[in-house]
């Protein structure tokens, strides 16, 4: 019986291969991550990203079957990351996603990797109940959005400038900390005490987003005070600062559209911190909060093989061709 959806991620930085059931269980997931050789240059290299797919590309398919000792013939369709993402990265994938499909005869779905994040919060157990506000906070994107239903998507606000994931890059190599700089900067604040006040930009408008006036005052704090305090400290105030933001603008969010669920997803739904700040937002405004497994809340491509079942249940057979701007409302 071909019960699998094989899932391949190549927007970015990782090689990223998975088998899913229709049910959302993960039968096997192999990344292959390129922090390596980006950590030299503080962010990704785009080139590099393109070069190591390649090489990593077959392999990591190949760990991907064995590790679950399925063959092609219990692959039902092939789903692969056409966008959004870098655009040498994204050939890499959807061409050997292509070629795999004509050399296997199975169809090869083309998937929005903002529908992938989207339905990490349901792998491994159904969790999501709708109506549904939903945070997604990654490295390129940044924004809350209200879903009635699987399908239906209305975007409540977004990010005028930077995403909250690249703030914390940023941050981070400012703090001298290794790439990415999510887990870095979270682990520094862990120790440190919130002694600087740093603002908190667009804090009472709407539900938009702008995070590049914090990152600057960091910058700012760092170069012009004459005694800064400890790293410590100084992630302890920023990560303060950008969980009041996001804490603040969900709240709104909640109240505005009347949830079942709170839904975080993207890799900044991997910090301890703002995954403890949502428990206890989500127990006042009374609503379940629904949050992918740690190891799903970055990119993998589990997520976009669950998202693919969607597709096929919905008809929508986007080619394996890379798009570069995608809204998450696309399929
Ligand atoms: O979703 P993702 O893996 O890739 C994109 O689609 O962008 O998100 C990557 C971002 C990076 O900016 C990384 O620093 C951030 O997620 N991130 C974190 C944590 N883990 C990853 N940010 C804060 N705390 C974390 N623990
Ligand atoms: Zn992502």
């Amino acid at each position: 019986m071909s019960n699998l959806i094989l899932g391949i991620e190549t927007s970015c930085d990782d090689t990223a291969v998975a088998l899913v059931d229709r049910e959302g269980q993960v039968l096997s997931s192999v990344i292959s991550s390129q922090i390596d050789i980006h950590e030299e240059f503080g962010g990704i290299f785009p080139e590099h990203a393109a070069r190591a797919h390649i090489t990593t590309i077959l392999p990591t398919i190949n760990a991907c079957l064995k590790r679950a000792n399925v063959t092609k013939d219990d692959i039902k369709a092939i789903g692969v990351t056409r966008g959004p993402g870098l655009i040498g990265s994204l050939l890499v994938g959807t061409n050997t996603a292509s070629a795999l499909g004509l050399a296997w005869d199975k169809p090869v779905y083309g998937i929005n990797h903002l529908r992938g994040h989207l339905r990490s919060a349901d792998l491994e157990e159904q969790r999501v109940k709708y109506p549904a506000t939903v945070m997604l906070v990654s490295g390129g994107h940044t924004f809350l959005a209200y879903m009635k239903n699987k399908s239906d998507i209305k975007i409540l606000g977004t990010t005028r400038d930077d995403s909250v994931g690249e703030t914390y890059d940023k941050v981070g190599r400012m703090l001298g900390l290794p790439y990415p700089g999510g887990p870095a900067v979270d682990k520094l604040a862990k120790n440190g005490k919130i002694t600087i006040n740093f603002p908190r930009p667009m804090l009472h408008e709407k539900l938009e987003f702008s995070f590049s006036g914090l990152k600057s005052a960091v910058a700012r704090y760092m170069t012009t005070e004459n005694e800064i305090d400890t790293h410590e400290n100084i992630a302890a105030s920023f990560v303060d600062a950008v969980m009041d933001v996001l804490m603040t603008k969900s709240r709104k969010a909640l109240k505005q559209n009347p949830s079942k669920s709170f839904v975080i997803v993207g890799g900044v739904a991997a910090s301890p911190q703002l995954r403890e700040k949502a428990q206890q937002l989500s127990n006042k405004m009374k609503v379940e909060l629904c949050l992918p497994p740690m190891r799903w809340a970055t990119d993998n491509a589990a997520m976009i093989a669950l998202a693919t079942w969607d597709y096929i249940d919905l008809g929508i057979h986007k080619p394996a061709a890379p798009q570069l701007q995608l809204f998450m409302q696309d399929y």
